[in-house]
């Protein structure tokens, strides 16, 4: 499963990570991975990815950061900043997009995948 969180700067693309991270039980600390590009949680059998590409300049280097095995195997991968990741990126099962709405935010999910319509069903409305 792979989600694209897109927004600017503080739209709110991390604070939505820690939303899922904490709905699927994870209740330790949940960091910002725009340093470390990637941070992993296990829950339960599933492994979640959270990436943030917004450092990332040169696309190429998602092969060789070994990030491609990662977005091939069973995972969930949130990331930030897709765009920069260009086409080494796979496709999304979910596009997430957020923007400021007064104090709060408005998003837009679109989902692009069997999988993704599948997660969208879920999602109380
Ligand atoms: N849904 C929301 N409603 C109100 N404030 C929010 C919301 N989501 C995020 N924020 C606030 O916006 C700021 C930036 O959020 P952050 O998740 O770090 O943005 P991004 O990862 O997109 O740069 C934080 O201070 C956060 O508390
Ligand atoms: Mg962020």
């Amino acid at each position: 499963m792979v989600v694209f969180l897109s927004g600017e700067l503080g739209a709110g693309k991390t604070t939505l990570a820690r939303g899922i991270l904490r709905g699927l039980g994870h209740t330790g600390r949940i960091k910002s991975p725009s340093f470390t590009l990637v941070e992993v949680y296990k829950l339960s059998r599933l492994y979640l990815y959270h990436f943030d590409f917004y450092r990332f300049n040169n696309p190429m280097e998602l092969e060789d950061a070994g990030f491609r095995e990662i977005f091939d195997g069973e995972a969930v991968c949130l990331v930030e900043w897709p765009e920069k990741a260009g086409a080494a990126l796979p496709a999304a099962d979910l596009k997430i997009s957020i923007r400021a709405a007064g104090t709060g935010r408005r998003v837009e999910v679109i989902a692009a995948t069997e999988a993704g319509k599948a997660c969208l069903r879920h999602i109380p409305r």
